[in-house]
């Protein structure tokens, strides 16, 4: 064994992963589709302890808490599984996003960590394998193993992983509203809605539908059909989400302030379209050439950062340790 660090980045879903078919496997109900970020990444050391008796977790220099820790724990158990071996270790990781703010940190976190733990534990795992690995610590992790625009396909275990898609190059406009930490865990929350809303089949079924109409715009590099997918695809996750007992609501008045000012600038001719996961977030998506434009557009709405396409997962040299 030895020590690792790792990068990943976020992903920002333009068809969204929301409900699971297998909650041990994380088996998505339906394929999704991202864009892996430029910005807002998760370094991730892993540290071997020889007399270790339990896997610890220090997240941007604290201890994380018992929930946090529990669940690397668990995910550690899957890398110790494939490598046939015992070794408890120490993982710290510093995000540059908000953590659990809708802003795909676990995302980042686990593409990290998975990346970081198979080479810890001296698995040789290609691209495919570490998106599985990266699936089991969180749903939306095994697309940010890859970089630019990748579709999960639901499949089953062996199948459920990322690949590239072709797609335009695009950018988002990033506005952040709130970097609190949200009511509701994306875990729990998307077990209340398989559990209660009475639209989660049509949302399941839908979503599959959207997702070819999807790749189909991306390999024809029609942005216009990808932006009117990407904006009914997250209104459609919204009110799904807004159709569970209890109810939930991730949008606040100021992330709706935001729709509503993109759909003004594409009556005005500037063509962007807006998207949020779950969370109060929004994430304008825009060609490459109106990014200023349209960041300008949306000034005092949110602070704002512009990303456009990252890169996947990746091994840092040794001496790149998180301090
Ligand atoms: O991977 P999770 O459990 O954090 O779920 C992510 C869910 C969304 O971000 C809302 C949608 C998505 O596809 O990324």
């Amino acid at each position: 064994m030895r020590t690792t660090t790792a990068r990943a980045y976020p992903n920002i879903a333009l068809i969204k992963y929301w409900g699971k078919r297998d909650e041990a496997r994380i088996l998505p109900a339906a394929g999704s589709l991202s864009m892996t970020l430029d910005a807002f990444e998760t370094t991730t050391t892993v540290i071997p302890t020889p007399d270790g008796v339990a896997d610890t977790l220090e997240l941007d220099g604290q201890p994380a808490d018992e929930e946090a820790t529990r669940r690397i724990a668990a995910f550690l158990d899957h890398v110790r599984a494939l490598a046939g071996s015992e070794q408890k270790v120490m993982v710290a990781s510093r995000n540059s996003v908000p953590t659990g703010a809708g802003l795909a940190s676990s995302a980042s976190g686990f593409a990290a960590l998975a990346t970081a733990a198979a080479a810890a534990f001296e698995l040789d795992l290609d691209t495919r394998d570490l998106s599985r690995l990266a699936r089991l610590g969180s749903g939306s992790a095994c697309r940010s193993v890859l970089p630019g625009v990748s579709v999960w396909h639901a499949g089953d275990d062996e199948t459920s992983f990322a690949e590239p898609v072709s797609a335009p190059d695009m950018r988002m406009v990033v506005l952040t509203v709130d970097r609190g930490r949200k009511p509701i865990s994306s875990r729990s929350a998307m077990r209340l809605t398989a559990a209660t809303s009475p639209f989660y089949d049509a949302w399941v079924a839908s979503t599959e539908t959207s997702l070819s109409a999807m790749i189909d715009a991306c390999s024809e590099g029609d942005f216009t059909r990808i932006g009117e997918i990407t904006e009914s695809h997250a209104l459609r996750m919204h009110a799904l989400i807004q159709s569970t007992t209890p109810p939930i609501r991730f949008l606040r008045p100021q992330s709706v302030a935001i729709f509503d000012a993109v759909e003004k600038l594409r009556e005005n001719g500037l063509e962007a379209y807006s998207t949020a996961d779950a969370g109060p977030n929004v994430v304008v998506l825009v060609r490459p050439e109106n990014t200023e434009a349209v960041a300008r557009a949306l000034e005092g709405l949110g602070d704002i950062r512009i990303v456009g396409p990252g890169p996947g997962a990746q091994l840092l040299p040794e001496g790149s340790e998180v301090p």
